[in-house]
């Protein structure tokens, strides 16, 4: 089954919104939706984006804002970070924008939704009406999860995170045309 095989919707989560049910495999992500999620949306601190059907939420992410800087990668990952970025432009740090959290349902993983959630921020940050400058997605990704990051074109910052819990990894918005 793919995506588009389902019927779905995406939504931003409000502080009245119902939140349909949700189990991914990750205790701590299903717990900060159903119990956390609306907190960090009055706090100011993280907006929730849902994909749901009638009766599920499929999926979901939250996104804040973010900087990549010369102090978070290593030597080589910087340079990976600033190789198309023309010279009179080159700094020490770059506006981004964190997933601070993305799930899928386990009903509906490997149907492409993880992968949908990645081109819904794609098209959040690289559109005409985008408001401000944000070159770099970032994400603090699980152990288990960076090759599926990976399979979605994002780059390990630094090697130095190599043997904990989770990786810092970042993605490049002018690698793609929409
Ligand atoms: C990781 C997760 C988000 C993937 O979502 P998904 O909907 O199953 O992924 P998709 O079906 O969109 O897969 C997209 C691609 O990534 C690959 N992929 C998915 N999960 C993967 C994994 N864990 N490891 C390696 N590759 C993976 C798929 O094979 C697919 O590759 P393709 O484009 O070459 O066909 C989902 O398994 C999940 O919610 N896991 C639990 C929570 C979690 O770990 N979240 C990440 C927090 S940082």
């Amino acid at each position: 089954m793919t995506n588009s095989d389902f019927k779905w919707d995406t939504k931003r989560l409000q502080f009245d919104t119902v939140i349909k049910p949700f189990e991914s495999e990750d205790e701590e992500l299903n717990d900060f939706l159903l119990n956390d999620a609306k907190h960090y949306l009055v706090q100011r601190l993280a907006v929730t984006y849902l994909i749901e059907n009638e009766t599920d939420t499929i999926a979901y992410f939250c996104l804040s804002n973010d900087t990549v800087q010369r102090s978070m990668a290593d030597k080589a990952g910087w340079k990976r970070v600033r190789k198309h970025i023309p010279n009179a432009k080159l700094r020490s740090s770059y506006p981004a924008v964190k997933i601070g959290r993305l799930a899928v349902s386990k009903k509906y993983v490997s149907s492409g939704f993880g992968k949908l959630m990645i081109q819904i921020v794609w098209r959040i940050f690289v559109s005409d009406t985008q408001q401000t400058g944000c070159r770099f997605i970032t994400v603090d990704a699980y152990r288990n999860a960076t090759d599926f990051y990976i399979r979605n074109r994002f780059d390990f910052l630094t090697g130095e995170d190599e043997s904990d819990k989770t990786r810092l990894m970042y993605f490049d918005l002018n690698n793609i045309s929409l």
